[in-house]
């Protein structure tokens, strides 16, 4: 079903946009710096197959911090919580993503949750597959269930782009592999998260992804239950407590909404038993999360009365 455009969407579009002035575009990974820091669209997906949009809901960008939360529910579906939670923790760390100072500091070394880098590397080690390109293609194909399109893809660009510049991630890597953490070969599981971090969505494909989180882990169109309860539960959790890393406590407060973000501008949002929201907007603020998007939930948010809290 096609999404409607929506004029009063629009309106708090037009609002929003005017703080991606404020943001800059990612480009710690160069190929980012290409994204246009001007555009931001949104789609709201309802349980019922109405969607609602505004902007260029056509235009993809690459998933980046966004699929943490996918990989997550795989191998929360492969390994059961008590496997996972030996390797990564539930607590939110009050620090950027690529942060490794904890990691040295805790009693126990073991990456603080799946949301930063360091746990989200973690996570994506547990994922199966006989080669590095069966767990990739296992991840795609749950991507595809999930946003229930089957036509997505990855960029090989974005991804290349992070393989080649990720020297901090390599180096969680080698501190995760010295504490037994992860036991496979670096840059094998470099190349497998650089190419997780690249799958591309557009904002109607995140927010029929949320949609999914937002029911429980149905598929909205078929009701099958196609991530457990649980499984849906826990990953929601982590996107109030995690979500937007050293903003969850302001965004809790003033939005209120289960998300997760990603450094390209991505927003993916699961109002419980309502709603699945996807944004896109590459501006981002100085924690790494869409500025202009983040207005724009704080408006849907208060207009629509949509805080969890
Ligand atoms: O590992 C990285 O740094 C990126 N591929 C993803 C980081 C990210 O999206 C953080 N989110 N706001």
């Amino acid at each position: 079903m096609l999404c409607q455009s929506n004029e009063e969407l629009q309106k708090l579009v037009d609002e929003a946009r005017e703080y991606a002035k404020k943001g800059k575009v990612a480009d710690y990974i160069p190929a980012l710096a290409k994204n246009n820091p001007d555009e931001l669209s949104v789609a709201i997906q309802y349980p019922d197959g109405r969607c609602i949009s505004a902007g260029d809901i056509h235009e993809k960008i690459t998933l980046q911090s966004i699929s943490k939360i996918i990989s997550l529910a795989l191998v929360l579906i492969d390994h059961g919580e008590d496997a996972v939670f030996r390797k990564v923790g539930m607590e939110p760390t009050g620090d950027p993503f690529n942060s490794i100072a904890k990691l040295e500091t805790m009693s126990e070394v073991k990456p603080l949750n799946p949301m930063i880098n360091a746990g989200a590397l973690a996570v994506t080690h547990l994922i199966k597959g006989n080669t590095t390109e069966d767990r990739f293609n296992r991840l795609l194909a749950f991507s595809k269930m999930i946003s229930g399109n089957s036509n997505i893809g990855y960029s090989e660009e974005v991804a290349e782009s992070e393989m080649q510049t990720s020297h901090l991630n390599r180096s969680l890597c080698y501190f995760l592999k010295q504490h037994n953490i992860i036991d496979e070969d670096v840059e094998e599981l470099m190349s497998l998260y650089t190419k997780q971090c690249a799958i591309e969505m557009t904002c109607f494909d995140l927010a029929k992804a949320g949609l999914v989180f937002a029911l429980d882990g149905k598929d909205p169109e078929t009701k099958e239950q196609i991530i457990p309860v649980d499984v849906s539960r826990i990953c929601k959790t982590f996107m109030v407590t995690c979500g937007m890393y050293n903003e969850a406590g302001e965004f809790a407060i003033k939005i209120g909404i289960p998300a997760k973000s990603g450094v390209s501008g991505g927003i993916l949002g699961a109002v419980p038993g309502k709603y699945g929201i996807g944004i896109s907007g590459p501006s981002l603020n100085e924690k790494g999360n869409s500025i202009a998007g983040l207005k724009l939930l704080e408006l849907l948010s208060k207009k629509y009365s949509l805080s969890i809290f």
